[in-house]
Order: structure tokens, then C-alpha cells, then sequence
């Protein structure tokens, strides 16, 4: 809860194009009266408008762990996307890698019972991939919300183009229903 009793969503992003659109998220989350807080991977915040953001969300779009004695800059999460989710990400998150600000977020967040949706993002034959199909069915188990090829069919490799079918809509509709919201 931020400091005015709303729920907050932390939006956060990893290094692909779709990241680019996150604005989308923000806006349906924001409709619904949830405070936003955008976290880029360093690869992510390649390929997003960290102004436009920043003034969508009335928030920095963090991207760095905090060192000791500086202040905690945003509100606590109630809820977190990872949309999208790199290859890289998926893999490093389901065996508990933490070298991303994104990815340390997402590791404890499970151990904490915040309610995650998670859209992996890259092309057929690379989320194909055995220990990346295990990853995403070891984080449905652990508790994660995981929309696969059902709601985002993934690009064949070097198809392209596939940006705009991604399912902004859906992921927040999974973050509402997420069983375990408490607000
Ligand atoms: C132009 C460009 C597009 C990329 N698109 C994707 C993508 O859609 N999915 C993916 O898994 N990786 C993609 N990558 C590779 C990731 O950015 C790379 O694996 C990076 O290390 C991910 O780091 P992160 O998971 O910390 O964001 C792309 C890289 C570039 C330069």
C-alpha cells in the first residue's frame, strides 16, 4: 500500500522491445485506482521512456539495488508483473539468481506471497528450450501466475512483428484474480 492506502502494482521489465509498451500496463492498472512503480532490468531500460514513465507513474523507474542508508524510494509492492520476462530472466529467477534489481525483487517476492504474473517473452524455439519450459511450469508451482503459449503465442525466431500482440490486458486481468491478492 502506498501512503494514501492504494494497492501497488510494480511493473517490471526486462530487455526486450515489448518492455517499450509497459505504458499500457501502467494506464490499466492506474484506471483501476493502483499506484505504479516501473523497475527496468538494465537491459529493459534499454528500450523504455524512463521520463515518460516517470511522469506516468509519479515515480522513479528504478533499476539498482539501494545501498545501506539510502532511503527506500518506492512504496512497498501488492502485487508485481514481470512482462515481459527475457529468457535470460526466466532461467536466472526459477534457480534463485538475484543479479538484477528485477530478479532480486522476483525471488523474494515469491518467498514473501506477493502475487506475480509473469509473461515470458522471446521466440518458439528459444522458450522451448527444456530447462526453460521447466522453469516456467517450477514457477507455476511455486506459486507464480505464468501466462504461456495459451494466451502469447510466441514468435517463430526472426519473425519479428509480434510486439503488438502482446497481452497487456490479460496480464492485469491475472493480477486481479491472483489468488493470493490480500487487497
Ligand atoms: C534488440 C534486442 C531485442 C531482444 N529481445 C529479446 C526478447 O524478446 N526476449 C529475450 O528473451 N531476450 C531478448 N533480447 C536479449 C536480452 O536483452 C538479453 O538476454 C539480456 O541479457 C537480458 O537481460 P535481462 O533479463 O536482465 O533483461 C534482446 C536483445 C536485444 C539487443
Amino acid at each position: 500500500m502506498n501512503e494514501h492506502g492504494a494497492p501497488v502494482l510494480y511493473a517490471i521489465v526486462t530487455g526486450s522491445p515489448i518492455a517499450g509498451d509497459v505504458g499500457t500496463l501502467v494506464d490499466l492498472a492506474r484506471g483501476d485506482g493502483w499506484d505504479v512503480c516501473v523497475v527496468a532490468s538494465p537491459y529493459g531500460r534499454r528500450f523504455i521512456d524512463v521520463a515518460a514513465l516517470e511522469a506516468r507513474t509519479g515515480h522513479p523507474v528504478r533499476s539498482e539495488y539501494k545501498m545501506p542508508g539510502t532511503p527506500d524510494v518506492l512504496p512497498p509492492p501488492d502485487a508485481m508483473a514481470a512482462a515481459p520476462l527475457t529468457c535470460n530472466s526466466l532461467a536466472k529467477w526459477a534457480v534463485g539468481i538475484s543479479d538484477t534489481l528485477p530478479l532480486g525483487l522476483l525471488v523474494e517476492g515469491v518467498g514473501m506471497r506477493v502475487p506475480i504474473v509473469a509473461v515470458p517473452a522471446s521466440n518458439r524455439a528459444q522458450i522451448g528450450f527444456p530447462p526453460l519450459r521447466a522453469a516456467a511450469r517450477n514457477l507455476g508451482e511455486w506459486g507464480v501466475t505464468v501466462l504461456g503459449e495459451e494466451v502469447y503465442p510466441q514468435p517463430e525466431p526472426r519473425a519479428g512483428g509480434h510486439r503488438h500482440l502482446f497481452p497487456w490486458a490479460e496480464v492485469w486481468r491475472a493480477v486481479l484474480e491472483h489468488p493470493w491478492r490480500t487487497v
